[in-house]
């Protein structure tokens, strides 16, 4: 028999802190989390990586240059990633939010921010660069049951979990089918996908993300029509926002949660 996707909400906007409040505080930290639930967002979204040590972190690139040197995430212990301070680079970047404050922020466990906000948020997860790490999928269903984060209600789902990687969509749809899988995509112009890609989407996915300028309503609307719900990346201005909502997309990734909000409650 089939089974079944999961579904994502009809008729609500989520608004996706990308990379948490990450115009206005380091991104993937707790501190741009935190920010982010303050502003009303329905979703943090966090990359997710795994060092040397087998440590589920959130973070957005592979490599990282610390110590005067660049290195792979997969190469290094969680301890040795706490010598990167996430901070110093947001701060000397951003001077209009720059705060001494944020030189004390780490690279944070993804079991870290699962204790530190338990089941008061939703979470929206990437996996990142999942060939790199065998056994990604698998560690985090363990966290994500071990927390207690897969107890469906009746609100909007707790996790949602997004990847430009078909494979990894599919091992965690056959391990755990009960989460909405968002494929990634990033296209070069218009947005299009054949009616082949739809029929394998459809087997494990609940809707795709995509480049914001790659969006047309066209797009929205043939995804609808599969019963596909479509988040654009990444949106920072309000004029695109109101846009997007208007075309009938279902959410948008955004580095300013507060002005996403802001237009959703407009309506
Ligand atoms: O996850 C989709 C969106 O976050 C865009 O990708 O590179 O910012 O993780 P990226
Ligand atoms: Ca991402």
């Amino acid at each position: 028999p089939t089974v079944e996707r999961a579904s994502l909400p009809d008729d609500e906007f989520l608004v996706i802190a990308h990379r948490g409040a990450s115009a206005y505080a380091p991104p993937h930290t707790l501190a741009a989390y935190e920010l982010a639930v303050q502003m009303g967002s329905d979703y943090i979204e966090l990359d997710l990586h795994m060092t040397k040590d087998g440590k589920l972190v959130a973070l957005h690139d592979s490599y990282l240059m610390f110590q005067d040197t660049e290195q792979a995430v997969a190469d290094v212990t969680f301890n040795e990633l706490q010598l990167y301070l996430p901070g110093e680079e947001f701060n000397e970047t951003n001077p209009r939010y720059a705060s001494p404050i944020y030189k004390q922020l780490r690279i944070v466990e993804l079991e870290d921010i699962f204790l530190h906000f338990g089941d008061s948020v939703n979470y929206y997860i990437e996996m990142k660069s999942p060939n790199k790490y065998p056994g990604i999928e698998k560690e985090l269903l363990r966290q994500l049951r071990a927390n207690n984060l897969l107890s469906s209600d009746d609100g909007i789902p707790k996790v949602v979990i997004q990847s430009f990687s078909e494979n990894s969509l599919k091992n965690i749809f056959d391990m755990e089918p009960s989460i909405p899988l968002i494929k990634l995509y990033s296209f070069d112009k218009e947005a299009h996908l054949s009616k082949k890609k739809v029929r394998q989407l459809l087997k494990y996915a609940s809707g795709v993300g995509l480049n914001v300028d790659s969006v047309t309503k066209k797009f929205i609307d043939a995804m609808h029509k599969e019963g596909l719900d479509v988040h654009p990346f990444t949106v920072n201005d309000e004029k695109t926002i109101r846009k997007l909502l208007k075309l009938g997309a279902d959410g948008v990734f955004t580095d300013k949660p507060d002005i996403a909000v802001r237009v959703k409650n407009e309506e």
